[in-house]
């Protein structure tokens, strides 16, 4: 896994991440090569298909400074085949007792998900200072963040979940969102179509709404 610091520069450069659900082992480097000429630094793999580590593999053996991170991570087994195969990050949806001991074993980036002030609370006190906001439209959206900087304005949070174009600006403009993450960057319908052009666009795009966080 890579440092804080390493992740923090990343994504200080594109507070973007996309969320890419990846279901042929075969998109991992022109799906990599589309979002770095797109300007983007990170992605989250999804443990969702069974591709996923493999694409993980490939993305982190390519020649080049993407961070690639391992999302879905609900399990201490997730945990185990994530980092075996190269994760630099390690994201989760929500936390159980038992996924909890297993983050505990492991240094380096881990944002587990919260969506409560209780949540992030305890999240922080385990030693947990950057997390996921998730689902964060359905949970309050940026409202809710906005309104938890103020008793809580040491947390830093990446929201996912129901972000677009549209809403992402009112998230980046927060001071505790160091960065989104979100879907629709690069579809399952834009793999398999090898649009790879559009997904370099729709980075590039992003990328843009990440600069005017300033
Ligand atoms: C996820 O893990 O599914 C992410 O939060 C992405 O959500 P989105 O598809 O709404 O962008």
């Amino acid at each position: 896994m890579k440092t804080m610091t390493a992740f923090r520069r990343a994504i200080d450069k594109a507070p973007i991440v996309p969320v890419l659900t990846v279901q042929d082992v075969a998109y991992a480097a022109p799906l990599a090569d589309a979002l770095i000429k797109g300007g983007l630094t990170s992605v989250e793999v999804t443990l969702r298909t069974p591709a996923a580590l493999e694409v993980i593999r490939i993305m982190g053996d390519m020649d080049n400074d993407l961070l690639v991170g391992a999302g879905t991570i609900i399990s201490e087994g997730d945990v185990d085949a994530a980092l075996k195969a190269g994760s630099d990050f390690l994201v989760t949806p929500g936390t159980s007792p038992l996924l909890l001991e297993a983050l505990s074993n492991h240094d380096g980036v881990i944002l587990p998900g919260i969506s409560s002030a209780s949540e992030a609370m305890a999240r922080f006190d385990e030693g947990y200072g950057v997390m996921k906001f998730f689902p964060a439209e359905a949970s309050g959206g940026a409202s809710f963040l906005k309104s938890l900087a103020g008793p809580l304005p040491h947390m830093d949070f990446m929201p996912t979940g129901g972000i677009t174009p549209k809403n992402a600006a009112d998230y980046l403009a927060l001071p505790n969102v160091i960065a989104i993450g979100g879907s629709w960057i690069a579809t399952p319908a834009d793999m398999a179509n090898g649009d790879w052009d559009a997904i370099t666009d729709k980075a590039r795009d992003a990328v843009r709404i990440g600069r005017d966080k300033g």
